[in-house]
């Protein structure tokens, strides 16, 4: 089955992380025009997007905003609109932990955790949503976690935050689904990248021995998913949150 996304124009939030990447290169090979979001305090990153998208052979627009202040965000999506005339598809991927048991946490873990994992979905999605709606079509996919759904130990942030993308994307499908726009959420397990990277020796081989399959997955096992969700293929999933965990948790 060939995903025909010819000529749409993505905006992905967190495009320089792992996942962010990833997704960027897909959607880019599916025929996406891709504009790969990264924050604009951290402008090694976007560097790093602009080299791997380089290496793969492939064109990506690299714009630098906080995806978690609402006025930064607007002003970058206007900018994006009036270069490229619309978006057609976000992933909301821009995601961060600050981990520690909640007697440790500090407000501001709190904070910059709902700050970049929740509060940037309805920041990007509040621009972009009306312009969908407009042309009758439009994917939005936002990135949650299976810690939102099963909960982690030192991760009360994260876990609540992640939960919360999947509220956010069912109210926002049942609000746009008569008008060409899905919006659904995929929950990646334990993926290899440096979010993993940091969590101590011990802890992570012990989360490797409760993975079915036997690996942690790879960047591209999400962004695979998500290409598909953004495909014209996939116009009847709504509302749904996609797990993508290699077994780890099989539940809702
Ligand atoms: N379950 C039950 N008890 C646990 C536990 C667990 N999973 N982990 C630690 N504890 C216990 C410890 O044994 C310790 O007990 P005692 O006080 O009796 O000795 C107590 O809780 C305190 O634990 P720590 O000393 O480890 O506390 P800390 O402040 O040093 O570290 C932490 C806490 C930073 C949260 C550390 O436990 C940790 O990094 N855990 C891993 C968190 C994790 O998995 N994060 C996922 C990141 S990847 C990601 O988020 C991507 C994704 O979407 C999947």
């Amino acid at each position: 089955m060939k995903l025909s996304l010819e000529g749409k124009v993505a905006l992905v939030t967190g495009g320089s992380g792992a996942i962010g990447q990833q997704v960027c290169l897909y959607l880019n090979r599916a025929g996406v025009k891709v504009i790969g979001a990264s924050v604009p305090f951290d402008l090694e990153s976007a560097e790093i997007l602009r080299r791997e998208a380089m290496d793969a052979g492939i064109e990506i627009d690299v714009v630098a905003f906080d995806a978690a202040d609402f006025e930064d965000t607007g002003n970058a999506i206007a900018g994006i609109k009036e270069k490229y005339g619309r978006i057609d598809i976000l992933v909301n991927c821009a995601g961060i932990t600050r981990d520690a048991p909640l007697r440790k946490m500090t407000n501001h873990q709190w904070q910059q955790v709902m700050g970049v994992n929740l509060n940037s979905m309805f920041n990007s999605a509040r621009h972009v949503v009306e312009g969908m709606v407009e042309h009758g079509w439009g994917r939005i996919v936002n990135v949650s976690s299976v810690n939102g759904q099963r909960g982690q130990f030192g991760q009360t942030n994260y876990s609540a935050s992640k939960a919360g993308v999947h509220g956010f994307t069912m109210a926002l499908a049942q609000e746009v689904a008569r008008k060409g726009v899905t919006v659904n959420t995929v929950a990646p397990g334990y993926i290899d990248s440096p979010m993993i990277q940091a969590v101590p020796e011990k802890i992570r081989e012990s989360i490797l021995g409760d993975i079915p399959v036997g690996r942690f997955g790879q960047p591209r096992d999400i962004a695979a998913a998500i290409t598909f969700l953004c495909s014209p293929q996939a116009s009847f999933i709504t509302g749904a949150q996609i797990p993508v965990n290699g077994g780890y948790y099989m539940g809702h």
